[in-house]
């Protein structure tokens, strides 16, 4: 079936490829990029900084956690370094399962699907928003529920933006995990008055988006015990010894990591 890319309305996967650099995107999504630079000239950097927690936050769960499979919803258009080739430099034979609901990430998908011989990757074409699918597809039935699962939601819940939605999305995502699954998210944060601005040109533009207090971000991790240093600026979560120095006030992104107990 052909993929409708519908590239006249901007849309939050291709603005955020243009603005990391990349080729996929379309005239009404640099127009939004453009407008949104304005209102929040750091965003480029905050975005980069929160690729860099991806990276961190993937390498924490596989390595500290030990944990070998890998839900990722709201990938985005593959940029190096994709998930699975952070977790995989741990564990060759981790599996990962990627999921968006953009069709232009659809059409991008096979640069996601580059497993190690001994894991895989599998990419699901699915809306957060409907969990019971995203559970039940067969490509999230491959994993084994049996052992723990590490879900990623990764500069996305900004754009659920009502918190009892937000609430139910994350509870019937974890229920069906074992005790030491993960949950690892970042957010756009409501104490960076730049992201505050950032956040109202998306809804201006049709997609609406909603910053977090850090109250409100720990809020979403529900019963899960959230691991030190609990909820950060994303480039003061676990930083390491080569991370470039980013000064606070460009960042607009907070996040932490749970552990189901
Ligand atoms: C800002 S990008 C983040 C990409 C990547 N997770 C990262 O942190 O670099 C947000 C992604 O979430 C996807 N997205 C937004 N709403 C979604 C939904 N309801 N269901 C599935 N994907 C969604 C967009 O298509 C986009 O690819």
């Amino acid at each position: 079936m052909p993929v409708d890319l519908n590239t006249a309305v901007p849309h939050s996967a291709r603005i955020y490829d243009y603005l990391l650099g990349g080729k996929d995107n379309f005239d009404a999504d640099r127009k939004a990029a453009a407008d949104i630079v304005k209102a929040s000239p750091s965003l480029p950097i905050s975005m980069r900084a929160n690729r860099d927690f991806l990276a961190r936050s993937a390498r924490f769960l596989a390595e500290d956690l030990g944990i070998r499979q890998f839900l990722d919803i709201g990938t985005g258009l593959p940029t190096s370094p994709n998930l699975h080739e952070v977790v995989q430099g741990v564990d060759p034979a981790s599996k990962v399962v990627y999921v968006d609901n953009d069709p232009i990430v659809l059409v991008h998908a096979r640069a996601l699907l580059t497993s190690s011989a001994e894991g895989s990757t599998a990419y699901l074409d699915a809306d957060l928003l409907d969990v019971e699918k995203i559970i039940n597809s067969a490509e999230v039935r491959d994993l084994d529920f049996s052992r723990p699962v590490a879900v990623s939601l990764l500069a996305i819940m900004q754009f659920v933006p009502d918190e009892s939605r937000a609430y139910e999305i994350i509870d019937a995502l974890m229920a069906p995990l074992p005790a030491g699954s993960a949950l690892a998210i970042s957010t756009v944060t409501a104490h960076n008055p730049q992201a505050v601005q950032a956040a109202a040109v998306y809804t201006a533009r049709g997609i609406p988006a909603k910053p977090r207090t850090d109250d409100q971000l720990r809020g979403l991790f529900r019963d899960l015990e959230v691991v030190e240093p609990g909820v950060q600026l994303v480039h003061r979560w676990r930083p390491e010894p080569a991370s470039a120095p980013v000064e606070d006030f460009h960042v607009q992104m907070s996040g932490a990591v749970g552990i189901k107990r």
